[in-house]
This record gives C-alpha cells, sequence and structure tokens, in this order.
C-alpha cells in the first residue's frame, strides 16, 4: 500500500485526501511539500521486522530529510541518527535523538563538532589519519574517550550515478585495507582517548534492480548481493581486528537501498531481502548491526506539489512551466535523476498528451524537473506532483533566484474508521523552518 494513489476518479489521493483539495483549502502557497505519516511508519515497519532476531540500530540518515517533526516520529519509534555535521547533530539532540545511538560519519568532521560528539558520547567514524588526530584532540578537550568505528571502504562497486557512490577505492571515503594496521596501532597508541568498537562501511545510495542499473547485472545477480560481498569482506576486517584483541561489537553496513522512482511496479530489494542477506554473518560473529536508511524510509513518503504556470512551445519541445524548480528539488538537475510527474486533478476526456519538459521559472536550462513526460496539457493554475520527494530534496532546496524554501506538511490519519468525510481524517502540521514554529490546520 502506497501513499500517494490515482483514483478511478482521475484525482490523487494522499492517505485518502485529494491532494486537489489540500492545495484548495490548506495551503497558503505553492509549492510545497506533503509528507504521509502514516508512510513513515509502514517504512519504518518494514525495517524493523527485517531486523527481528538480531541485535541492531536504525540509524536514520538525517541528510535525507531534517525536518524537525519527521526526525522526532522517527526517534519515537526507535530510530538512532547518522549525522555528518555539528548541526545535524544539534538537530539531532533537539528531536531527542539518544546520543548513544547516534553515528557521526564524514570525511571532513570539524574538531569543534567532534568536541561536541565527544561531549554527548555518539559514535564516530574514523575516515582517515587526520580525522583521526581531531578525534584524540576532541576526546582530550570533551575530557571523555571516544567511541569509535573504522570507516573502511571495502572497494565495491554499487553501480549507481558516479556522484552517490562512495564504496569505491577512489572515492573521498573511508580507510583503504592497507592501511587498517596503521589505524590500529594509532587506536592503541591512545587508550585514554579512542575506543574502538566497531567497522563501518558505505557503497553508495539508490542501490536498487531500477531500470537503470538492471543491464549491468549478470545474470541471476540480485543488487543486495553487493551488500553482500562487502559484509563478507567487513566480517573478515573485524576477524582480523579482533585477533588483536580489539573487542569491537558493531558491524555497521551504511545505508543505500533505493527506491522506485521509475514507478515501473518492478520488484525491488526490501529491507527484509538486504538484511537477510548479511544475517548469518552478523550472528556468526555475535555482533550489533547498525544500519543507516535514509532515502528507504522517508523519499516515497512526500512529494512537491507545484501550480501550472503555463504551457509553451519552442523549437520542437513542449514545455509545462510551474511554480516550483531546481531551487526546491534539484535532484533531476543534479543527477538527471528521474522523479516520476503527474497531475493532481483528472483532466477533460478530449485533453490532448503531449511530451513535454516539465520546468520552472529559474534563470537556467539546468531547471527542470522531468524531461520528455506524456503528460495531458494541463490548464494554467492545475496542480502538478514530483513523486518520491521526501529524500534528498527539501534537504538540498535552496534559495537560489530568491526563492522561498518551501513549506512542509504532512498528513496524519487520525481515524481511520471516519473514511465517510476525508477531511476528519487529517491534521496538516507546518514547521515554519526559520522560527522553529509550528502551525497546525486540523480538518
Ligand atoms: N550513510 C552514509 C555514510 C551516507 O553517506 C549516506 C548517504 C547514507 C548513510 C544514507 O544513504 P541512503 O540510505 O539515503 O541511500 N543527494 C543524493 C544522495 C546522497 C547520499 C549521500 N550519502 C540523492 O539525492 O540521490
Amino acid at each position: 500500500r502506497h501513499c500517494f494513489t490515482k483514483s478511478d476518479d482521475g484525482y490523487l489521493y494522499c492517505e485518502g485526501l485529494r491532494v486537489q483539495d489540500v492545495m484548495e483549502t490548506a495551503v497558503e502557497r505553492s509549492p510545497f511539500y506533503l509528507y504521509s505519516k502514516p508512510q513513515i511508519n509502514r517504512n519504518f515497519e518494514a525495517y524493523r521486522e527485517a531486523l527481528e532476531g538480531l541485535n541492531s540500530i536504525i540509524g536514520y540518515a538525517i541528510k535525507a530529510n531534517n525536518n524537525l517533526k519527521i526526525l522526532e516520529h522517527l526517534r519515537m519509534l526507535g530510530c538512532g541518527a547518522v549525522l555528518v555535521s555539528g548541526n545535524e547533530l544539534r538537530l539531532a539532540l533537539k528531536a531527542g535523538f539518544d546520543p548513544k545511538r547516534c553515528i557521526f560519519n564524514g570525511n571532513g568532521k570539524l574538531l569543534e563538532d567532534l568536541v561536541l560528539a565527544a561531549h554527548e558520547s555518539v559514535f564516530v567514524n574514523i575516515d582517515s589519519e587526520f580525522d583521526l588526530d581531531n578525534i584524540v584532540s576532541a576526546a582530550r578537550i570533551a575530557g571523555k574517550k571516544v567511541n569509535v568505528l573504522l570507516r573502511i571502504n571495502p572497494d565495491v562497486d554499487p553501480q549507481v550515478h558516479a556522484y552517490v557512490a562512495t564504496g569505491n577505492k577512489n572515492s573521498k571515503f573511508g580507510i583503504r585495507n592497507e592501511k587498517l594496521q596503521w589505524f590500529l596501532d594509532a587506536v592503541k597508541a591512545h587508550p585514554n582517548e579512542l575506543k574502538l568498537v566497531g567497522a563501518h562501511c558505505h557503497l553508495g545510495s539508490t542501490i536498487t534492480k531500477a531500470i537503470d542499473v538492471a543491464p549491468l547485472l549478470l545474470v541471476g545477480e540480485s543488487v543486495v548481493d553487493i551488500f553482500r560481498d562487502a559484509a563478507v569482506l567487513m566480517v573478515n576486517y573485524i576477524d582480523q581486528i579482533r585477533d588483536q584483541g580489539f573487542e569491537i561489537d558493531y558491524l555497521n553496513i551504511g545505508g543505500g537501498l533505493g527506491i522506485d522512482y521509475y514507478h515501473t511496479g518492478a520488484v525491488l530489494p526490501t529491507p527484509k531481502d538486504l538484511i537477510d542477506t548479511v544475517r548469518d554473518l552478523v550472528l556468526s560473529r555475535d555482533l550489533n548491526l547498525i544500519i543507516e536508511p535514509g532515502r528507504s524510509l522517508v523519499a516515497n513518503t512526500g512529494c512537491l506539489v507545484n501550480r501550472v504556470t503555463g504551457v509553451k512551445t519552442n523549437g520542437t519541445k513542449n514545455f509545462i512551466v510551474v511554480d516550483g524548480s531546481m531551487s526546491e528539488l534539484i535532484r533531476p538537475s543534479l543527477y538527471g535523476a528521474y522523479q516520476h510527474i503527474e497531475l493532481v486533478s483528472p483532466s477533460p476526456p478530449d485533453a490532448e498528451i503531449s511530451t513535454f519538459d516539465v520546468v520552472g521559472p529559474v534563470c537556467e536550462s539546468a531547471d527542470f524537473l522531468g524531461k520528455d513526460r506524456e503528460l495531458p496539457t494541463p490548464e494554467r493554475g492545475a496542480g502538478l506532483v514530483v513523486h518520491d520527494a521526501g529524500a534528498y530534496c527539501m534537504s538540498m532546496a535552496s534559495t537560489y533566484n530568491l526563492k522561498m524554501r518551501p513549506p512542509e506538511y504532512w498528513l496524519k490519519v487520525m481515524r481511520r474508521d471516519h473514511v465517510s468525510v476525508d477531511l476528519a481524517l487529517a491534521q496538516y502540521l507546518y514547521m515554519d523552518r526559520e522560527s522553529g514554529q509550528q502551525a497546525s490546520q486540523i480538518f
């Protein structure tokens, strides 16, 4: 079951509510993000079920979506947090995450942020020689021993866009195995500052069987096998590390599971597929498993709702111009990423279907939300959504061309039995990100 569905009446619904009605009654301006809280619950539940029988931490990668309400909710469900900056750490603390279930990652962590991390007792990944130096200094300044994991670069190719692949040997992240001994000796040399508790790797993001990677696969190979490949390498490292007397308990296999951006209905690896490929390895070494999902927890829970400003044609190209743009949602421009686009209301039966580029008002040709989309010619003011915008969309939004950062709403189902009156089902919460004030509208 998915939160956004096109019904037989031609309207797009989110958890039983027409997106068109949300646009007309709830929201003062567009573009805006609309999230489904029940979908967040369902995505989390898939991970929780998959991890049954294992000692584990689900560390939500808050870079994917750092809306405070969403953070608080995922914390309440039981997530830890994965952080890549001091501000993300501060926000995670504000959202009430248990610091002992937080992991501070990154190839360029700043000393002052490491001091905060040491002070709060979050796990810290060692990424390089200078990073180790900084962590030692931070431990001294905070007067606390830091629980560290070694981020190992396993050189496994995740077959994703080069910009989001991180675990191959020429990437800027982690340490290569030939340096492992140097790092173990360095940790041993700092018994008052560092306690080695685990090993970490992260292969990359958008790992799927989606059509852009499928041709690269060998017959019979599943994309989750690369998680297995990486985990086999990692437990071998853990064996070597334990042989040297370190009592390490944590295997962190990072995040990376993709989602069905293409809406082809393709069967994609689920959290269960992922965990099942590594379960025996984790149990055989009596390890505590940390995973770091971002996208697969939140991407399909939200969309960007836009209004059509107008339609035009130049040369051989038709354009739908909307009020949203690369400023609010940059993934198509930055990665050539596909995100599914549809109109929120039915078109007249005689509406002409054409091929359109869906573009925003920003002053450059990189500003598009979708290319070559078959859509009915929309009326001015029609609602148009970009799907799967719950991850890496608002968190990557900018104010380029002095556009406003878009509001975010989420939809909670209050009473599922009350289906006859759609509007009675929902409450919208709007977080003003600048003031931190929360406004709510109850229908
Ligand atoms: N752990 C580490 C160390 C990471 O670097 C990342 C993502 C994650 C976990 C979460 O990965 P996920 O489960 O979300 O795939 N802006 C890009 C994605 C960048 C991902 C960066 N690292 C996009 O829009 O596709």
